[in-house]
């Protein structure tokens, strides 16, 4: 397990103690901005292999809590104590592939020898034969899919994902969530996945929290059968749950 604490003061949690059999230890964890506190004292744990969905409105600290957990705040003022894995994959809403290299070398950038895990993962996303393609060949729900095997190729302990079906349509973004209960369940890496799309996290997730003003304000354990379906009423009744926690009255 890796601690990072860029950015960190640690000065309030000091000598508290992380436990570093979770995949996930955050407590205490606070980032403003300009005085304004994004993430306000937050405690989360995550355990290996457990699928955790995000949700909340717009501004409510969401893609900062995941940056947190990237280490890619390490210009941000803030306060508290966080562990991850030290093999972290973060998947984000575009693809962030880069348009001069072809897919498979997008795939192991930064990996050695490493062209038949490469092929296997993008074998493994329905995109065995598009390794010489540039990515701008590809359709914006190819691209993510190469964007999973890039991530997973790392075999991360640790999956975060930023809304990373947003910007796909309907019908992609359902198979997209059928691949990725497929990786995950292969992989079994742990998941932070963030999105806007309440039954997407109802479908995907082991357990679906809700940020509000940087606080943990609801948390759900999904317990339904599978194949998950909206018009269960077990699924109906977490929906609704959700949206009460999100503001949203129907
Ligand atoms: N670099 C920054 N400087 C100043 N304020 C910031 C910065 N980054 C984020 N914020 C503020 O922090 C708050 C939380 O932002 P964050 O991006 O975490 O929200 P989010 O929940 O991911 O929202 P969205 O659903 O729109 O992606 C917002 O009010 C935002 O304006
Ligand atoms: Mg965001």
């Amino acid at each position: 397990m890796a601690t990072h604490t860029g950015g960190l003061t640690l000065e309030k949690n000091k000598g508290r103690g992380l436990t570093l059999d979770q995949a996930v230890e955050v407590r205490g964890l606070t980032r403003k901005y300009d005085d304004r506190a994004v993430l306000d004292d937050l405690d989360l744990s995550i355990k290996p292999g457990e699928f955790v969905a995000l949700l909340g409105k717009s501004g409510s600290g969401k893609s900062t809590l995941l940056r947190a957990l990237a280490g890619l705040d390490y210009d941000v003022v803030g306060d508290g104590e966080l562990a991850v894995p030290a093999n972290v994959s973060v998947v984000f809403q575009d693809s962030r592939l880069l348009p001069w290299a072809r897919v498979l070398d997008n795939v192991v950038l930064g990996l050695r020898r490493a062209d038949e895990r490469g092929r296997e993962s993008l074998a493994e996303v329905g995109l065995a034969g598009r390794e010489k393609a540039w990515p701008n060949e590809l359709s914006g729900g190819e691209q993510q899919r190469v964007a999973l095997a890039r991530s997973l190729v790392r075999e991360p302990a640790l999956l975060l994902a930023d809304e990373p079906f947003g910007a796909l349509d309907a019908l992609t973004r359902l198979k997209m969530h059928v691949l990725l209960r497929k990786l995950c369940a292969a992989h079994q890496p742990a998941v932070l996945l963030v999105t806007h799309d309440v039954d997407e996290s109802i479908v995907l997730a082991d357990r679906v929290i809700v940020l509000d003003e940087g606080r943990i304000v609801a948390e759900e354990p999904i317990e339904l059968a599978e194949p998950r379906s909206p018009v269960d009423p077990g699924f109906a009744a977490v929906r609704s749950k959700l949206l009460d926690a999100l503001g949203v009255s129907l």
